[in-house]
């Protein structure tokens, strides 16, 4: 589905930010990309989309028609076509905060209408039942009319996930969907991301190796603009301090305080 070959970002300074990076993902896995802050993981994401150029490198993702497209080669004409196949979760959401929740689903498609339509008549009834629909999968559906600057950061992401699905993407991009959140909000997404990946295929970047080894099918860990490991989602202590070094102290007092919030938190179903 996703080929990404000697993927090369150096700076007009000289500075490799991306050195070499490569790696695949198939249809129904959900990968999981971590990583020391800086590491080049956004930056990673960022080129799959095609919003950052690469200075070497291809980025090949298969649509569902079974065409291949050279992500990198691509027109901004093009390139907006294939994105209609790939949903984008990011944090923190660039929800529209004055829009409702409903119209926040309904716009994640406005790229891949024709502009005359989406200028002109808005979108069908149809549209908006599937709308509905998708926030109804994230229970969702009692917040449609709610305006997105009263949701919590949680309720948020669900709303960010919904986006995603209304566009019925093969393929779902996640930029820290779970940074922000509580342990039980955290747990609630990776589900809903681990279900979607059963269908389609999942990239996600995650500070959280608990998680990564609970709900990925994979890990790719990126150090320094180098992929230093690709297997396994239940990664070693050992190795997890390789890919760290100093950062891994801070995150287990991270995950620690993290542990001690879920225990005062009921557990989801
Ligand atoms: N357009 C750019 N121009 C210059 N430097 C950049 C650019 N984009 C990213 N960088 C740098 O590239 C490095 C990797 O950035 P990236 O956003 O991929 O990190 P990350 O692995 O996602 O880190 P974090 O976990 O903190 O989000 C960083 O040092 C960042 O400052
Ligand atoms: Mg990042």
């Amino acid at each position: 589905m996703l080929r990404v070959q000697d993927l090369c970002k150096t700076l007009p300074n000289g500075r490799k930010l991306l050195n070499g990076i490569s790696f695949s993902v198939e249809k129904g896995e959900f990968v999981g990309l971590l990583g020391p802050s800086g590491a080049g993981k956004s930056l990673t994401l960022r080129c799959v989309l095609g919003l950052t150029s690469a200075t070497s490198g291809s980025v090949d993702f298969e649509s569902p028609d079974g065409n291949t497209h050279s992500i990198c080669d691509l027109r901004q004409n093009q390139l907006r076509r294939v994105r209609c196949h790939i949903g984008v979760i990011f944090q923190g959401l660039n929800l529209v905060q004055q829009l409702t929740v409903l119209e926040n689903v309904m716009i994640g498609k406005l790229g891949c209408i024709h502009p005359l339509r989406s200028w002109l008549y808005g979108f069908t009834d149809r549209e908006a039942r599937e709308a509905f629909e998708a926030l109804k999968e994230v229970n969702m559906e009692s917040f449609a009319e709610r305006r997105a600057y009263s949701l919590s950061g949680g309720e948020m992401q669900r709303v960010a996930i919904a986006r995603a699905t209304f566009q019925k993407p093969s393929f779902y991009l996640a930029d820290e969907p779970v940074s922000n959140l509580d342990p039980k909000n955290a747990k609630a997404i990776m589900k809903i991301l681990a279900q979607l990946a059963k269908k389609t295929s999942v990239l996600g970047v995650f500070h959280q190796p608990d998680l990564i080894a609970k709900y990925c099918t994979r890990v790719i860990a990126i150090k320094g603009g180098e992929v230093v490991y690709n297997g396994d989602p239940k990664i070693s202590p050992r190795k997890l301090a390789d890919i760290y070094g100093d950062e891994l102290q801070e995150l287990e007092i991270s995950q620690q305080n993290g542990q001690e919030l879920k225990q005062m938190v009921p557990a989801t179903g």
